[in-house]
């Protein structure tokens, strides 16, 4: 049955149009029901197979219109089978990681019910106080445009109606992580040449990628909040990219227009955010009452502007294939991780962990006496944020897998404090039982709830109790290995020296134990980089690696006090002095964008390319770029190697370098590889504001890096004839 959208829309009421513009939040099961009577266009997944199938059958076969649902929810990291978080998979600098991930959960989720997932979020950010850098790729626009087009994929499948994909939403439509001081759901003010450079960016590639839904963001940007920003999500998203998509609001984001000022009631909210753009409003008061009366009428609302939003849902549903298939087979339905998709997770979390530093207690030793201590040796919080009740559960501990993983190694196990609690009496047995020991494995770090929405923190150290185990044990001595599970970057700088290695393991998902096991035992090699800087201090954010040049670039110094200052006798040289650091810190973040380590080394060498000087017409064909990486240790191991591009001198102030490439390899020990590299026009044009994209010639460096090596090449784009 293929569905005439427009004699269907040309038989419905105001009301039921009204009503296939709204997805109430968190309805209870009878409230549900009665919205579904009513003719209400999506739902919450219900939360089953059967459920959903018992709405569907309501809306289907016992309603006017019979317009099936979309059903709609946060699988954001997995529905069963829980992945590493979006921040750990970004760290694994392949695509491949962030597809498995939203093919497995489309799989699950499309079983059980669920057609439209409100993921992936795209937000870069460079704030690690956002709790929700967790859910997004970091900080760099071009990572995360590449791994939003691999989640799109991963969603959305070979097509809508195939039975295992979910329409995606890419969120949240735009700078929710530009929020100042980090602060959740704060204001944002972006020049409108960063928004296209960098916020914006992500969008746009994953709307060229398909992306089915966008949902309007919470902030406010530039004075406008975002869902009655009428320039950007009609004039930008609509228009000049030309989405034929659903835009969704988020949570009561409509309602909230009030609050932010900008509108008196909830009534002109409604009218503003559909008028500016929004298709679906999520929350806030009903559409259409329980008398059938509705909250707008069509002298208030344009009513070509309702007629268009409906056409987007009722296509949104045809893609989808609802109006042929809206029921799910409730006997084959996913209810939980399967052995298949467990064994993919944990592969995917083994492609997560960054290893941060390493004097050589990693790998660990297959045999002789290791005590396992930290909050993490013994916890389940290994999902991160974002799964709901009816995630799989984690099964093991790090303990259990530890002692599985490593059978000959003689382990102890203690505590040692928890996550926001140590005893004098819990150091001191963990000091104790280390000096027993001939290496500690400390696992520590942020708790899954600490990170996420809403989770804003102005301190991002670690908990107090945690560094005092940390150092209580460096004080005595000890070896110390830190396993560190985090749902943003933090600041390490107290302890990161005082430990002879740190795995950064974020939120590894359902398998994280036997992922971070087999890391530390060696069988697996870590081969992530930090897709955002780690900070020295919390004072240095907002920081990120492409930030654009100042005049007065710092060339020495940082932590000049208080030496300096106690000898200062006058400024006499700007070079020195009047740059632009802080006096109190080294120069630089204690991890840069791209850090990591593996437990071998490699050798970057024959940076060349097809050619050095080009005409705009040969930019446009592409310039080739190879570079050989050959494993230089006895281990195998993973090297990533990324490609930044710098303008040497532009119109408009560049960042001191962007990433425009990135490939990882595995190689066996004493083994080469060329990696190639595309230069595109693209990758050379910049936003010189809000209107202009443009390529200008001149001089440009290339720059080919794995993080522990680097090479440069020029390259010169001729002025037209
Ligand atoms: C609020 C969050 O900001 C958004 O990302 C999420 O999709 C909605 N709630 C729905 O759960």
């Amino acid at each position: 049955m293929t569905v005439d959208i427009e004699s269907l829309l040309a038989r419905m009421t105001w009301e039921q149009k009204l009503l296939q513009l709204q997805i109430v939040w968190r309805p209870s099961a009878a409230e549900r029901e009665a919205l579904i009577r009513r003719g209400i266009g999506s739902t919450f997944w219900p939360p089953s197979a059967g459920e959903t199938n018992a709405a569907q059958r309501i809306a289907v076969e016992e309603t006017e219109l019979g317009i099936p649902l979309l059903v709609g929810l946060d699988v954001i990291h997995g529905q069963f089978t829980i992945f590493p978080t979006p921040l750990a998979q970004a760290a694994a600098f392949d695509p491949a990681v962030a597809e498995l991930d939203a093919r497995v959960s489309a799989t699950e989720a499309r079983s059980a019910g669920v057609n439209w997932t409100f993921s992936p979020m795209v937000d870069v950010t460079r704030d690690p106080r956002w709790g929700r850098v967790v859910e997004g790729f970091g900080e760099d626009p071009y990572l995360s445009s590449v791994l939003t087009v691999a989640k799109v994929a991963g969603y959305q499948g070979r097509a809508l109606d195939t039975g295992d994909a979910l329409a995606a939403c890419l969120k949240h439509f735009v700078a929710y992580g530009a929020a100042e001081a980090g602060r959740d759901y704060n204001t944002t003010d972006v020049s409108d040449r960063r928004l296209r450079e960098t916020y914006l960016e992500t969008f746009r590639a994953g709307v060229e990628a398909g992306a089915a839904t966008v949902m309007a963001a919470f902030n406010a940007l530039n004075g406008i909040p975002m869902h009655a920003n009428r320039a950007l999500l009609t004039g930008v998203l609509k228009e000049e990219w030309g989405f034929d998509g659903v835009v969704v609001g988020d949570a009561d984001g409509v309602a909230q227009l009030v609050n932010h000022g900008v509108v008196a009631d909830e009534r002109a909210a409604v009218v503003a955010a559909i008028d500016a753009g929004v298709d679906i409003v999520m929350g806030g008061s009903l559409l259409v009452d329980a008398d059938g009366v509705a909250f707008v009428s069509p002298d208030e609302l344009r009513v070509a502007r309702v007629d268009d939003a409906v056409r987007r849902v009722l296509r949104l549903k045809e893609r989808l294939g609802l109006f042929e298939r809206p029921y799910v087979n409730a006997s084959t339905a996913s209810t939980s991780a399967t052995e298949r998709y467990r064994e993919l997770a944990r592969q995917a979390a083994e492609r997560c962990t960054v290893l941060l530093t390493n004097d050589g207690a990693l790998p660990l030793p297959q045999t002789g006496r290791v005590l396992l201590a930290g909050p993490y040796a013994r916890s389940l919080d290994h999902l991160g944020t974002w799964v709901q009740h009816f995630a799989s559960p984690v099964t093991e501990s790090l303990a259990d897998a530890l002692a599985t993983e490593l059978p000959h190694v003689d382990w102890e196990v203690v505590d040692g404090c928890g996550f926001f609690d140590a005893t004098d009496a819990a150091v001191a047995e963990a000091v104790e039982r280390a000096a027993g020991a001939d290496l500690v494995v400390l696992a520590v770090g942020e708790p899954s709830r600490i990170s996420g929405e809403a989770s804003s923190r102005a301190d991002i150290t670690l908990p107090d109790a945690q560094r005092r185990l940390i150092h209580a044990l460096a004080d005595a001595g000890a070896r110390v290995v830190v396993v560190l599970a985090t749902g943003r970057p933090l600041v390490v700088e107290d302890w990161i020296e005082r430990v002879d290695a740190t795995l950064c393991v974020w939120h590894l998902g359902s398998e994280a134990p036997a992922a971070i096991a087999r890391t530390l035992s060696g069988r697996v090699s870590p081969g992530g980089r930090v897709p955002m800087t780690f900070p020295r201090a919390v004072g240095q954010v907002p920081i990120h690696y492409d930030h654009e040049r100042t005049g007065r670039p710092p060339r020495t110094g940082g932590a000049l006090l208080p030496e300096t200052i106690a000898g200062f006798t006058g400024p006499n040289n700007t070079d020195d002095y009047y740059t632009s650091k802080f006096l109190d810190l080294p120069l630089g973040p204690r991890f840069d964008f791209g850090h990591g380590l593996a437990y071998t080394t490699f050798a970057l060498d024959g940076f060349e390319m097809s050619r050095t000087v080009v005409s705009a017409s040969e930019a446009e064909a592409g310039i080739d770029a190879t570079v050989r990486v050959t494993n230089t240790g006895d281990r195998t191991g993973d090297d990533v190697v990324m490609l930044f591009v710098t303008d040497e001198v532009a119109s408009v102030t560049q960042p001191v370098r962007r990433l425009r490439g990135f490939t990882r390899v595995t190689l066996q020990p004493g083994e080469s590889v060329t990696v190639a590299f595309r230069i595109e026009a693209d990758h050379l044009r910049f936003w010189a504001d809000g209107q202009h994209r443009v390529l200008e010639p001149g001089d440009f460096t290339l720059t080919v890096s794995d993080c522990t090596t680097e090479h440069r090449l020029g390259v010169r784009l001729e002025e037209a004839a």
